[in-house]
């Protein structure tokens, strides 16, 4: 696996690759990676010949009082996890690298339509930060194909309607959610939770299920689905921010709709916590 810092370096290795017929696949990261993290990277090598994976701490996707500044940042850590999996290049870039201008605001990617809602609402500018960026990396590697989690699945929303509205040259492919044992979607924020709270965490996806199992059997009063969930995270100790059944495009949920996801964030300790299950 090279490990390149630098734009003029990755270019040239990525247009090496292209210029013999290979096909590249690019995995985002901010690093810290866990098993979901390696999924996608798995996911990748299947559907191309060369696999670059980024890590980027990305500033101007965290909000002024969000966890930047103690965002787990573990390089070594993740170039060991890196050598489970196939990775042709990891690139890193440094802020300076890649945000040129003087300031991080300087040119941004704003998608809209389906920002202001659910993280976007307690998250204002985050998918800002995200397009943006997702951005700047695509037009870096210029893969044929690029893969989002569906664990951050309004992400993935947001990231697919900018591809599609930019025209840039890429297919992006969501991968499913990969959990712990317990049913916990893995994250790299998952380490902020204390012993008592990781037995806690597990309540989110099962708040979740039960949310799926009342959509499967019949139940269309999305309200009283969305109640049901605020009020079992709160009893279990969260300080929930939504729970909300959306069609998946991400509109009001009608009960003419065939397919549904229910999403849900929510705050246990230092940890804010989000996950997804859709229906059927
Ligand atoms: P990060 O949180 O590091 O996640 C990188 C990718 O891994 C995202 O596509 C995310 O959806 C996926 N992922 C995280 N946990 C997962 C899990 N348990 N199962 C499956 N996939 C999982 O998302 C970001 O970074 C950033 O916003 C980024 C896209 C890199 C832009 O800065």
């Amino acid at each position: 696996m090279q490990i390149i810092e630098a734009i003029a370096e990755l270019r040239q290795q990525v247009a090496a690759w292209r210029l013999a017929g290979e096909r590249v696949a690019f995995v985002p990261t901010m690093g810290s990676l866990h098993d979901g993290h390696l999924a996608l990277v798995e996911h990748a090598r299947k559907q191309a010949d060369r696999v670059v994976v980024s890590i980027f701490v990305n500033p101007t996707q965290f909000g002024l009082d969000e966890d930047f500044e103690r965002y787990p940042r573990a390089l070594d850590d993740d170039i060991r996890e890196l050598g489970k999996v196939e990775v042709d290049l990891l690139f890193t870039p440094t802020a300076q690298v890649m945000y040129p201008l003087e300031t991080l605001h300087a040119v941004e990617v704003e998608v809209k339509g389906i920002t202001d809602i659910l993280c976007g609402a307690y998250r204002p500018g985050h998918f800002t930060g995200v397009a943006t960026v997702v951005t700047m990396l695509l037009n870096l590697v210029q893969p044929d194909i690029a893969i989002f989690g569906e664990k951050d699945y309004q992400q993935l929303a947001v990231i697919r309607r900018m591809t599609r509205a930019l025209h840039l040259p890429v297919e992006i492919v969501g991968s499913p959610t990969v959990r712990e044992a317990d049913g916990l979607a893995m994250s790299s924020r998952n380490r902020y939770l204390t012993a008592e709270e990781r037995k806690i965490a597990p309540v989110l996806y099962q708040t979740l299920q039960s949310a799926q199992a009342q959509l499967l059997s019949g139940e269309r009063d999305f309200e009283a689905i969305q109640a049901m969930g605020m009020a079992q995270l709160e009893k279990a100790g969260f300080a929930p921010e939504y729970f909300a059944v959306h069609n998946i495009r991400l509109e009001v949920p009608k009960p003419t709709d065939s397919a549904w996801v229910v999403l849900a964030a929510a705050r246990l300790g230092q940890a804010r916590l989000i996950d997804n299950i859709q229906v059927p």
